[in-house]
């Protein structure tokens, strides 16, 4: 049975990405801030397991990853901030943007660093969730803060990819479309099924490589 372990499970497309590995009879680890409070979390059928885990702490991290003793299959660093809370260029919260930045990527090299051995040791993929907001070349004005930490994220999965490709670990970044979660809103015109359905497709296909594309949830190459 492969294995899978998914960050920011509670809720949105993490939630998904379990719904559909569980339901492919894979094992998955689902992992949340607050077990408790992830009523949608806890009801899916199959073989989940729930952990409390705040990726903003890379401590938090390495402790599960030392409880884990399994291979994984694939990791997919799913949590994220969208910055709602570090403001704008000329009124930009710093404490806030450092919080998005904790999480969308400090907290995505911690995963991982943490679970690297687990990957080599089934040669598993790991899939960052950034985002077109991201893209330098796609940029306009709007969402410093946001924008900022998923440029980042793109460059920290390109060393990462290089790093992992040595022992056939795959690692990329992808855009799961602009999707309607609570992040996304309801006006977004991709549903989290249509979304998490293509984002496993190509996780699937991925191999590892010290320079992954940017692809988007069907497959198109964005710019970085
Ligand atoms: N929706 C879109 O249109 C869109 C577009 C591009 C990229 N993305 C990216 O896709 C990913 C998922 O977004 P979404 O749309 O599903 O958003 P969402 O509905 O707001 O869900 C965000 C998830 O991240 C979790 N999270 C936040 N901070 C965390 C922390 N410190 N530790 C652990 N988990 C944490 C949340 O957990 P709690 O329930 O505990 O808050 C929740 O499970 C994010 O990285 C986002 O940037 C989304």
């Amino acid at each position: 049975m492969p294995t899978a372990l998914i960050t920011g499970a509670s809720r949105g497309i993490g939630l998904e990405f379990v719904r559909q590995y569980s339901s492919d009879g894979w094992r998955v680890l689902a992992c949340c801030r607050t077990p408790d409070a992830a009523a949608d979390l806890i009801a899916v059928d199959g073989e989940v397991s729930v952990h409390p885990l705040d990726v903003a702490s890379p401590k938090a991290i390495r402790a599960l990853a030392a409880e884990i003793d399994a291979p994984l299959d694939v990791v997919v660093a799913n949590a994220g901030l969208g910055g709602k809370t570090a403001g704008s260029f000329g009124a930009i919260d710093y404490a806030g943007w450092d919080e998005t930045f904790a999480v969308n990527v400090r907290g995505v090299v911690a995963t991982a660093e943490a679970f690297a051995p687990h990957l080599k040791r089934a040669k598993g993929r790991l899939a960052a969730i950034s985002s077109l907001m991201g893209s330098i070349e796609d940029a306009s004005s709007g969402a410093l803060c946001y924008r900022s930490t998923k440029a980042a994220v793109n460059m920290a999965m390109t060393i990462i990819a290089a790093e992992l490709a040595p022992d056939g670990v795959a690692a990329a970044p992808f855009h799961p479309g602009w999707v309607k979660t609570d992040m996304g809103g309801p006006g977004a015109p991709t549903g989290v099924t249509e979304s998490v359905t293509g984002l496993r497709r190509l996780i699937a296909e991925m191999t590892p490589t010290a320079s992954p594309p940017f692809l988007d949830f069907k497959g198109k190459r964005l710019p970085w």
